[in-house]
């Protein structure tokens, strides 16, 4: 493996932190999942509120039988460094200048400086799972790939602080924009804030951003609201993003290198977890039945997941956030759809099977 930065600098990124059932399943049939099962926390579906008002609970468990996990992306990076060492995996950090060569022989080359030392690594495989600003997608030339790119016009400011968080994920759409109510551990909160693009984190001490989201939920969730020193706080910007196909010969692309979600809806985590369990089990019929077939369906198999995931950020985008420049019609209809969602029971259910995730295809 063959990483970028430092160990202590990936530790030290607040990420994602909602894990579906199928990621929890994964990790605990890999035997990663007892710091999880201990410290995260299960929760039965999400909260929507707006305009003020109490809103709906999506009973994902009630509705599709599954349940989520509020645990950070940054205890399972230290979960997955610690069973690195533990198998004496060799894991490289502090890599520079990669580059991938021959991808489409039988034998692709990765090429990279360390500590000084010019290497060049002969592959069998290559799994490109360097992120979306990584160098693996950009090893497929142009022409053998096709982008699919929508950005919004906004980003989210989070924050983590060392409160209690409230009970539930609780998303709300409001006049001042979306707010989220989520969390990392029983005294560990993350939340969330719409935002326009420019903002600068410096404009926003705490106090400014503990009396906005209390302003964008209803008073008694609002009064709920711990507030204390922030310990983390940052601005993203909003993209949903993928790259077709998922395989260029000997290269396969999983996570972000291939695909990007906006937050709402909690998926890239997710999905990255999902594109290595089919690609991992694609690998495991090459080597242990000599079988291409798994491989020959990767891409294709991990985007149809991929492709509701990416459906279900957006909707979700767009039914929560207020989008600069809409018309009265525009929003109208978004709060007319809340108010279908809240009415009926198919739209809850709907909503609940893809928040969930689609379930893994079987291998045939
Ligand atoms: C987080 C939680 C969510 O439910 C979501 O949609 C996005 C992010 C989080 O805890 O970071």
């Amino acid at each position: 493996m063959l990483e970028k930065h430092s160990r202590a600098h990936v530790l030290s990124r607040i990420r994602a932190g909602v894990l579906e059932q199928t990621t929890v399943d994964v990790l605990r049939a890999n035997g990663l999942s007892e710091r999880m099962d201990r410290e995260g926390q299960p929760h039965d579906g999400m909260r929507v509120v707006w305009a003020g008002r109490d809103g709906i609970f999506i009973d994902v468990a009630k509705h599709v039988g599954k349940r989520f996990m509020t645990y950070g992306q940054t205890c399972i990076q230290e979960d997955l460094f610690a069973a690195a060492d533990r198998r004496q995996a060799l894991v490289l950090t502090g890599v520079e200048r990669v580059t991938l060569d021959q991808l489409l022989s039988d034998c692709p080359l990765v090429r990279f400086r360390h500590n000084g030392d010019e290497i060049v690594l002969a592959c069998e495989f290559v799994a490109g799972c360097d992120g979306f600003h990584g160098v693996s997608r950009s090893a497929i030339p142009v022409s053998a790939r096709r982008e699919f790119t929508k950005d919004y016009p906004f980003g989210w400011l989070g924050i983590l602080a060392r409160t209690r968080p409230l009970t539930d994920i609780i998303y709300a759409n409001h006049p001042r924009g979306f707010a989220l109510a989520s969390a990392r551990g029983p005294n560990l909160s993350r939340y969330y804030l719409q935002v326009p693009l420019d903002t600068k984190i410096d404009d926003w001490p705490d106090g400014r951003f503990w009396a906005e989201l209390k302003a964008r939920y209803p008073a008694d969730l609002a009064n709920e609201i711990v507030t204390g020193p922030s310990i983390e706080k940052s601005v993203a910007p909003l993209r949903s993003f993928v790259s077709e196909p998922m395989r260029y010969g000997r290269l396969f692309l999983a996570g972000d290198a291939a695909h990007v979600v906006p937050p709402t809806g909690a998926k890239g985590l997710n999905l990255a977890v999902s594109d290595v369990f089919y690609l991992a089990r694609a690998l495991r019929a090459f080597y242990c039945d000599n079988s291409t077939t798994l491989l020959d369906c990767y891409s294709e198999m991990a985007l149809r997941r991929v492709w509701s995931s990416v459906r279900i950020s957006w909707y979700l985008t767009m039914l929560l956030h207020r989008f600069p420049g809409s018309s009265d019609f525009d929003q109208r209809a978004q709060e007319y759809e809340l108010e279908y969602l809240k009415s009926s029971k198919p739209a809850q259910v709907a909503l609940a099977e893809q928040y969930a995730g689609l379930p893994f295809e079987g291998p045939n």
